[in-house]
Protein backbone atom coordinates (compact mmCIF):
# COMPACT_ATOMS: atom_id res chain seq x y z
CA UNK A 1 0.00 0.00 0.00
CA UNK A 2 1.01 3.61 -0.14
CA UNK A 3 3.15 5.93 1.42
CA UNK A 4 1.45 9.50 1.93
CA UNK A 5 3.52 12.14 3.65
CA UNK A 6 2.09 14.41 5.22
CA UNK A 7 4.23 17.90 6.25
CA UNK A 8 3.35 19.57 9.25
CA UNK A 9 2.79 18.17 12.99
CA UNK A 10 -0.17 19.63 13.92
CA UNK A 11 -3.94 18.18 15.02
CA UNK A 12 -5.14 18.05 11.20
CA UNK A 13 -2.24 15.62 10.05
CA UNK A 14 -2.68 13.76 13.50
CA UNK A 15 -6.17 12.89 12.40
CA UNK A 16 -5.17 12.35 8.51
CA UNK A 17 -3.00 9.73 10.23
CA UNK A 18 -6.28 8.39 11.58
CA UNK A 19 -8.11 7.43 8.60
CA UNK A 20 -4.64 6.77 6.84
CA UNK A 21 -4.19 3.29 9.20
CA UNK A 22 -8.04 2.49 8.83
CA UNK A 23 -6.99 2.20 5.02
CA UNK A 24 -4.00 0.25 5.06
CA UNK A 25 -1.85 3.19 4.13
CA UNK A 26 1.51 3.63 5.47
CA UNK A 27 1.76 7.31 6.53
CA UNK A 28 4.35 9.63 7.65
CA UNK A 29 4.92 12.57 8.83
CA UNK A 30 7.95 15.63 9.03
CA UNK A 31 7.50 17.01 12.04
CA UNK A 32 9.49 19.39 14.46
CA UNK A 33 9.69 17.69 17.53
CA UNK A 34 8.50 13.93 18.77
CA UNK A 35 6.10 15.67 21.17
CA UNK A 36 4.01 17.68 18.40
CA UNK A 37 0.25 16.37 18.14
CA UNK A 38 1.01 14.55 15.33
CA UNK A 39 4.37 13.01 16.19
CA UNK A 40 2.54 11.22 18.93
CA UNK A 41 1.00 9.15 16.92
CA UNK A 42 2.23 8.06 13.16
CA UNK A 43 4.33 5.19 13.49
CA UNK A 44 6.77 6.61 10.57
CA UNK A 45 8.17 10.15 12.08
CA UNK A 46 10.81 12.42 10.08
CA UNK A 47 12.25 14.94 12.45
CA UNK A 48 13.03 18.53 10.66
CA UNK A 49 12.08 21.74 9.40
CA UNK A 50 9.49 22.23 6.88
CA UNK A 51 11.93 25.53 6.39
CA UNK A 52 14.61 23.07 5.12
CA UNK A 53 14.52 21.67 1.71
CA UNK A 54 16.33 18.26 2.91
CA UNK A 55 14.28 17.61 5.64
CA UNK A 56 11.29 18.17 3.13
CA UNK A 57 13.02 15.66 0.41
CA UNK A 58 13.47 13.15 3.15
CA UNK A 59 9.89 12.46 4.09
CA UNK A 60 8.80 13.01 0.53
CA UNK A 61 11.60 9.99 -0.22
CA UNK A 62 9.68 7.09 -1.39
CA UNK A 63 6.14 8.35 -0.73
CA UNK A 64 3.40 8.21 -3.42
CA UNK A 65 1.83 11.10 -2.27
CA UNK A 66 2.90 14.17 -0.78
CA UNK A 67 0.32 16.68 1.30
CA UNK A 68 0.34 18.94 4.17
CA UNK A 69 -1.04 19.71 7.12
CA UNK A 70 -0.87 23.65 6.92
CA UNK A 71 0.37 26.14 3.35
CA UNK A 72 3.45 27.24 4.50
CA UNK A 73 5.91 24.88 2.83
CA UNK A 74 8.39 26.99 0.54
CA UNK A 75 6.73 26.38 -2.82
CA UNK A 76 10.41 26.54 -4.02
CA UNK A 77 11.06 23.04 -2.53
CA UNK A 78 8.07 21.90 -4.12
CA UNK A 79 8.62 22.89 -7.67
CA UNK A 80 11.70 20.69 -6.66
CA UNK A 81 9.90 17.95 -5.37
CA UNK A 82 7.69 17.44 -8.28
CA UNK A 83 10.72 17.75 -10.62
CA UNK A 84 11.98 15.14 -9.17
CA UNK A 85 9.25 12.80 -9.77
CA UNK A 86 6.93 13.35 -6.21
CA UNK A 87 3.18 13.71 -7.05
CA UNK A 88 2.39 16.88 -4.61
CA UNK A 89 -1.04 17.37 -3.88
CA UNK A 90 -1.93 20.11 -3.93
CA UNK A 91 0.35 21.67 -6.25
CA UNK A 92 1.87 25.14 -5.47
CA UNK A 93 0.16 26.63 -8.30
CA UNK A 94 -2.98 26.02 -6.52
CA UNK A 95 -1.42 26.58 -3.22
CA UNK A 96 -0.49 30.31 -3.76
CA UNK A 97 -4.10 31.53 -3.38
CA UNK A 98 -3.96 29.91 0.17
CA UNK A 99 -0.69 31.34 1.05
CA UNK A 100 -1.12 34.82 0.00
CA UNK A 101 -4.57 36.72 0.20
CA UNK A 102 -4.04 39.36 -1.69
CA UNK A 103 -3.83 37.02 -5.05
CA UNK A 104 -6.25 34.88 -3.60
CA UNK A 105 -8.48 37.87 -4.12
CA UNK A 106 -7.20 38.39 -7.01
CA UNK A 107 -7.76 35.44 -8.27
CA UNK A 108 -11.24 35.25 -6.99
CA UNK A 109 -12.00 37.85 -9.11
CA UNK A 110 -10.66 36.89 -12.21
CA UNK A 111 -12.90 33.77 -11.98
CA UNK A 112 -16.01 35.90 -11.13
CA UNK A 113 -16.34 35.00 -7.15
CA UNK A 114 -17.92 37.39 -5.04
CA UNK A 115 -15.19 39.38 -3.11
CA UNK A 116 -15.02 42.65 -1.66
CA UNK A 117 -13.62 45.44 -2.75
CA UNK A 118 -9.93 45.20 -1.94
CA UNK A 119 -6.32 47.18 -2.66
CA UNK A 120 -3.00 46.26 -1.72
CA UNK A 121 -1.63 48.46 0.88
CA UNK A 122 1.98 49.67 0.70
CA UNK A 123 2.15 53.26 2.57
CA UNK A 124 0.02 54.49 5.29
CA UNK A 125 -1.27 56.97 2.56
CA UNK A 126 -2.83 54.32 1.14
CA UNK A 127 -4.30 52.86 3.94
CA UNK A 128 -5.72 56.83 4.45
CA UNK A 129 -6.88 56.48 1.07
CA UNK A 130 -8.63 53.37 0.93
CA UNK A 131 -10.44 53.87 4.31
CA UNK A 132 -12.28 56.73 2.70
CA UNK A 133 -13.01 54.66 -0.28
CA UNK A 134 -14.27 52.74 2.06
CA UNK A 135 -16.42 54.93 4.49
CA UNK A 136 -14.57 54.06 7.04
CA UNK A 137 -15.59 49.94 6.60
CA UNK A 138 -12.36 48.89 6.32
CA UNK A 139 -10.70 45.58 7.10
CA UNK A 140 -6.89 44.94 7.11
CA UNK A 141 -5.38 42.10 6.42
CA UNK A 142 -1.98 40.87 6.54
CA UNK A 143 -1.56 39.33 3.31
CA UNK A 144 0.55 35.89 4.61
CA UNK A 145 0.85 34.48 7.72
CA UNK A 146 -2.69 34.89 9.28
CA UNK A 147 -4.22 32.25 11.31
CA UNK A 148 -7.01 32.62 14.29
CA UNK A 149 -7.77 35.72 13.61
CA UNK A 150 -4.09 36.76 14.32
CA UNK A 151 -3.03 39.31 11.17
CA UNK A 152 -7.09 40.66 10.48
CA UNK A 153 -7.59 44.44 11.88
CA UNK A 154 -10.39 46.92 12.18
CA UNK A 155 -9.15 50.10 11.97
CA UNK A 156 -11.93 52.70 13.88
CA UNK A 157 -10.56 55.83 12.05
CA UNK A 158 -8.26 57.15 9.35
CA UNK A 159 -5.38 58.47 11.53
CA UNK A 160 -5.74 54.68 13.08
CA UNK A 161 -5.77 53.28 9.57
CA UNK A 162 -2.28 54.95 9.04
CA UNK A 163 -0.63 54.47 11.88
CA UNK A 164 -1.56 50.71 12.31
CA UNK A 165 -0.20 50.64 8.45
CA UNK A 166 3.31 52.58 8.93
CA UNK A 167 3.44 50.42 12.67
CA UNK A 168 3.10 46.80 10.29
CA UNK A 169 4.92 47.64 7.15
CA UNK A 170 7.81 48.71 9.78
CA UNK A 171 7.75 45.25 10.97
CA UNK A 172 7.72 43.33 7.56
CA UNK A 173 4.42 42.69 7.58
CA UNK A 174 3.30 42.55 3.53
CA UNK A 175 -0.34 44.16 3.61
CA UNK A 176 -3.91 44.45 1.97
CA UNK A 177 -7.29 45.78 2.63
CA UNK A 178 -10.92 45.26 2.58
CA UNK A 179 -14.27 46.49 2.84
CA UNK A 180 -15.73 45.30 6.06
CA UNK A 181 -18.20 42.88 4.75
CA UNK A 182 -21.81 43.60 7.22
CA UNK A 183 -22.72 39.54 7.49
CA UNK A 184 -25.52 37.82 9.32
CA UNK A 185 -23.19 34.79 9.37
CA UNK A 186 -19.93 32.81 8.31
CA UNK A 187 -20.70 29.53 6.49
CA UNK A 188 -18.56 27.41 4.90
CA UNK A 189 -18.53 25.39 1.70
CA UNK A 190 -16.09 22.29 1.72
CA UNK A 191 -15.00 19.84 -1.51
CA UNK A 192 -12.57 17.65 -2.21
CA UNK A 193 -11.06 17.27 -5.70
CA UNK A 194 -8.74 14.67 -7.21
CA UNK A 195 -5.73 15.19 -9.83
CA UNK A 196 -8.55 13.23 -12.10
CA UNK A 197 -10.80 16.01 -11.67
CA UNK A 198 -13.38 14.31 -9.26
CA UNK A 199 -15.02 16.57 -7.02
CA UNK A 200 -17.35 15.80 -4.39
CA UNK A 201 -19.27 18.86 -2.15
CA UNK A 202 -19.84 18.15 1.54
CA UNK A 203 -23.29 20.39 2.83
CA UNK A 204 -22.71 23.69 3.99
CA UNK A 205 -21.51 24.68 7.14
CA UNK A 206 -22.20 27.43 9.52
CA UNK A 207 -19.26 28.56 11.05
CA UNK A 208 -19.14 30.35 14.64
CA UNK A 209 -16.20 32.81 15.48
CA UNK A 210 -15.19 34.29 18.64
CA UNK A 211 -12.44 36.52 18.58
CA UNK A 212 -11.68 35.79 15.45
CA UNK A 213 -11.30 31.99 16.22
CA UNK A 214 -13.79 29.23 15.19
CA UNK A 215 -15.42 28.11 18.37
CA UNK A 216 -18.65 25.96 16.81
CA UNK A 217 -19.70 24.66 13.27
CA UNK A 218 -23.37 23.47 12.52
CA UNK A 219 -23.62 20.68 9.50
CA UNK A 220 -25.80 21.55 7.57
CA UNK A 221 -26.06 25.29 8.28
CA UNK A 222 -29.37 25.79 9.67
CA UNK A 223 -32.05 27.65 7.89
CA UNK A 224 -30.42 27.87 4.24
CA UNK A 225 -32.23 27.66 1.83
CA UNK A 226 -31.51 25.07 -1.49
CA UNK A 227 -30.70 27.30 -3.63
CA UNK A 228 -28.39 29.11 -1.50
CA UNK A 229 -26.79 26.20 -0.33
CA UNK A 230 -26.68 24.84 -4.19
CA UNK A 231 -24.77 28.31 -4.83
CA UNK A 232 -22.29 27.77 -1.98
CA UNK A 233 -21.42 23.99 -3.31
CA UNK A 234 -21.03 25.31 -6.83
CA UNK A 235 -18.92 28.19 -5.83
CA UNK A 236 -16.19 25.99 -4.00
CA UNK A 237 -16.83 23.42 -7.02
CA UNK A 238 -16.17 26.64 -9.59
CA UNK A 239 -12.74 27.55 -6.94
CA UNK A 240 -11.55 23.84 -6.84
CA UNK A 241 -11.83 23.41 -10.22
CA UNK A 242 -10.44 26.44 -11.73
CA UNK A 243 -7.83 27.06 -9.37
CA UNK A 244 -7.02 22.99 -9.90
CA UNK A 245 -6.87 22.50 -6.01
CA UNK A 246 -6.62 19.02 -5.28
CA UNK A 247 -7.22 17.27 -1.99
CA UNK A 248 -9.62 19.33 0.29
CA UNK A 249 -10.57 22.83 -0.56
CA UNK A 250 -12.74 24.97 2.43
CA UNK A 251 -14.20 27.80 1.17
CA UNK A 252 -14.84 30.31 4.25
CA UNK A 253 -17.97 32.32 3.03
CA UNK A 254 -19.78 35.04 4.57
CA UNK A 255 -23.68 35.40 4.33
CA UNK A 256 -26.27 38.20 4.64
CA UNK A 257 -29.37 36.53 3.91
CA UNK A 258 -28.63 34.96 0.10
CA UNK A 259 -25.90 37.35 -0.51
CA UNK A 260 -22.72 35.21 -0.52
CA UNK A 261 -19.28 36.86 -0.29
CA UNK A 262 -15.87 34.88 0.01
CA UNK A 263 -13.88 35.13 2.80
CA UNK A 264 -10.83 33.37 2.25
CA UNK A 265 -9.53 29.55 0.92
CA UNK A 266 -7.59 26.73 2.80
CA UNK A 267 -6.24 23.78 1.05
CA UNK A 268 -6.31 21.24 2.99
CA UNK A 269 -8.72 19.51 6.00
CA UNK A 270 -10.08 22.28 8.19
CA UNK A 271 -11.57 22.69 11.73
CA UNK A 272 -15.27 23.63 10.05
CA UNK A 273 -14.87 19.93 8.29
CA UNK A 274 -14.35 18.22 11.71
CA UNK A 275 -17.85 17.20 11.75
CA UNK A 276 -17.30 14.90 8.90
CA UNK A 277 -15.51 12.27 11.73
CA UNK A 278 -18.94 11.26 13.28
CA UNK A 279 -22.12 12.94 11.15
CA UNK A 280 -20.65 11.84 7.33
CA UNK A 281 -20.24 8.68 5.56
CA UNK A 282 -16.60 10.13 4.46
CA UNK A 283 -14.82 12.36 6.87
CA UNK A 284 -12.59 15.23 5.61
CA UNK A 285 -9.48 13.69 6.38
CA UNK A 286 -10.37 9.82 4.60
CA UNK A 287 -11.41 12.03 1.80
CA UNK A 288 -8.24 14.34 2.08
CA UNK A 289 -6.64 11.22 1.61
CA UNK A 290 -8.34 9.31 -1.44
CA UNK A 291 -8.02 12.74 -3.10
CA UNK A 292 -4.31 13.33 -2.90
CA UNK A 293 -3.89 9.72 -4.15
CA UNK A 294 -6.59 10.45 -7.16
CA UNK A 295 -8.69 7.49 -5.56
CA UNK A 296 -12.22 7.47 -5.87
CA UNK A 297 -13.85 9.83 -3.37
CA UNK A 298 -16.61 8.60 -0.92
CA UNK A 299 -20.09 9.22 -0.25
CA UNK A 300 -20.63 12.78 1.06
CA UNK A 301 -23.53 12.10 2.73
CA UNK A 302 -24.56 12.82 6.06
CA UNK A 303 -25.12 10.05 8.83
CA UNK A 304 -27.76 12.23 11.19
CA UNK A 305 -29.77 15.51 10.76
CA UNK A 306 -27.40 17.45 12.37
CA UNK A 307 -23.86 17.46 13.77
CA UNK A 308 -22.76 19.91 15.57
CA UNK A 309 -18.66 20.33 16.53
CA UNK A 310 -17.75 22.98 19.60
CA UNK A 311 -13.97 23.30 20.03
CA UNK A 312 -12.50 22.62 22.96
CA UNK A 313 -10.08 25.84 23.12
CA UNK A 314 -7.67 26.12 26.44
CA UNK A 315 -8.99 28.15 29.67
CA UNK A 316 -7.62 31.12 31.25
CA UNK A 317 -5.65 28.81 33.64
CA UNK A 318 -5.30 25.06 33.12
CA UNK A 319 -7.55 23.03 35.24
CA UNK A 320 -6.77 21.37 38.14
CA UNK A 321 -9.09 18.32 37.08
CA UNK A 322 -7.23 15.67 35.14
CA UNK A 323 -8.29 15.69 31.63
CA UNK A 324 -8.75 11.82 31.81
CA UNK A 325 -11.13 12.76 34.60
CA UNK A 326 -13.13 15.27 32.26
CA UNK A 327 -12.94 13.00 29.42
CA UNK A 328 -14.67 10.51 31.42
CA UNK A 329 -17.33 13.27 33.16
CA UNK A 330 -18.02 13.91 29.25
CA UNK A 331 -18.64 10.01 29.01
CA UNK A 332 -21.00 9.83 32.40
CA UNK A 333 -23.35 12.98 30.98
CA UNK A 334 -22.94 12.74 27.42
CA UNK A 335 -22.52 8.98 25.75
CA UNK A 336 -23.60 10.49 22.28
CA UNK A 337 -20.41 12.79 22.45
CA UNK A 338 -17.73 12.14 20.18
CA UNK A 339 -14.05 13.76 21.92
CA UNK A 340 -11.34 14.34 20.19
CA UNK A 341 -8.32 15.83 21.90
CA UNK A 342 -5.21 16.58 20.00
CA UNK A 343 -2.60 15.76 22.96
CA UNK A 344 -1.36 19.48 23.20
CA UNK A 345 -0.35 21.01 26.50
CA UNK A 346 -2.30 23.61 27.89
CA UNK A 347 -2.38 27.47 26.28
CA UNK A 348 -5.08 29.75 26.87
CA UNK A 349 -6.87 29.84 23.40
CA UNK A 350 -5.12 27.26 22.07
CA UNK A 351 -7.28 24.50 20.21
CA UNK A 352 -6.67 21.59 21.93
CA UNK A 353 -9.59 18.96 20.66
CA UNK A 354 -13.24 19.17 19.63
CA UNK A 355 -16.33 17.19 20.77
CA UNK A 356 -19.15 16.64 18.07
CA UNK A 357 -22.12 15.22 18.45
CA UNK A 358 -24.80 13.93 16.01
CA UNK A 359 -28.77 14.17 16.53
CA UNK A 360 -32.38 15.31 14.99
CA UNK A 361 -33.10 18.50 17.11
CA UNK A 362 -30.82 21.05 16.34
CA UNK A 363 -31.61 22.61 19.94
CA UNK A 364 -30.66 19.41 21.46
CA UNK A 365 -27.30 18.91 19.96
CA UNK A 366 -26.10 22.41 19.81
CA UNK A 367 -26.41 22.11 23.76
CA UNK A 368 -25.14 18.94 24.24
CA UNK A 369 -22.05 19.66 22.20
CA UNK A 370 -21.41 23.13 23.77
CA UNK A 371 -21.97 21.67 27.44
CA UNK A 372 -19.84 18.62 26.84
CA UNK A 373 -16.69 20.83 25.51
CA UNK A 374 -17.50 23.00 28.14
CA UNK A 375 -16.44 20.23 30.95
CA UNK A 376 -13.34 19.24 28.43
CA UNK A 377 -12.20 22.98 28.78
CA UNK A 378 -13.02 22.73 32.69
CA UNK A 379 -15.83 23.66 33.47
CA UNK A 380 -19.58 21.99 35.08
CA UNK A 381 -21.02 21.67 31.49
CA UNK A 382 -24.07 24.20 32.73
CA UNK A 383 -22.60 27.26 30.72
CA UNK A 384 -24.19 25.82 27.74
CA UNK A 385 -27.24 27.13 28.14
N1 LIG B 1 -13.73 41.73 5.23
C1 LIG B 1 -14.17 41.34 6.43
N2 LIG B 1 -15.28 41.90 6.96
C2 LIG B 1 -15.76 41.54 8.16
N3 LIG B 1 -15.19 40.61 8.93
C3 LIG B 1 -14.09 40.00 8.48
C4 LIG B 1 -13.52 40.33 7.21
N4 LIG B 1 -12.44 39.54 7.02
C5 LIG B 1 -12.33 38.78 8.13
N5 LIG B 1 -13.30 39.05 9.02
C6 LIG B 1 -13.52 38.38 10.32
O1 LIG B 1 -12.26 37.95 10.86
C7 LIG B 1 -12.21 36.52 10.92
C8 LIG B 1 -10.80 36.04 10.59
O2 LIG B 1 -10.47 36.43 9.25
P1 LIG B 1 -9.70 35.44 8.28
O3 LIG B 1 -10.51 34.23 8.11
O4 LIG B 1 -9.33 36.18 7.04
O5 LIG B 1 -8.39 35.25 9.13
P2 LIG B 1 -7.53 34.04 9.63
O6 LIG B 1 -6.86 34.53 10.85
O7 LIG B 1 -6.72 33.56 8.51
O8 LIG B 1 -8.58 32.97 10.01
P3 LIG B 1 -8.46 31.42 10.20
O9 LIG B 1 -8.61 31.20 11.66
O10 LIG B 1 -9.67 30.95 9.44
O11 LIG B 1 -7.17 30.98 9.65
C9 LIG B 1 -13.25 36.04 9.94
O12 LIG B 1 -13.68 34.74 10.25
C10 LIG B 1 -14.34 37.11 10.15
O13 LIG B 1 -15.06 36.87 11.34
MG1 LIG C 1 -10.49 32.35 8.36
Amino acid sequence: MPTVAVIGDGQLARMMHTEAIELGLKPRVLAGSYDASAAQVFGDVVIGDYKNLDDVQNVCDGATAATFDHEHVPNEFLDELIAAGVSVQPQPQALIFAQDKLEQRRKMKEIGAPVPEFAPIESAEDAGAFFESVEGEMCLKATRGGYDGHGVWFPGTRGEAENLVAELLDKGTPLYAERKVDFDRELSAMVARTPSGEVRAWPVVESRQRDGICVEAIAPAPGMSEETAAYCQELATKIATELDVTGVLAVELFAKDGEITVNELAMRPHNTGHWTQDGCVTSQFEQHLRAVLDWPLGSVETTAPYTVMVNTLGAETEPAEPMEERVKEVMRQYPDAKVHLYGKGHRPGRKMGHVNVSGTDLDTVLERAKAAADIIVGGTGAAAN
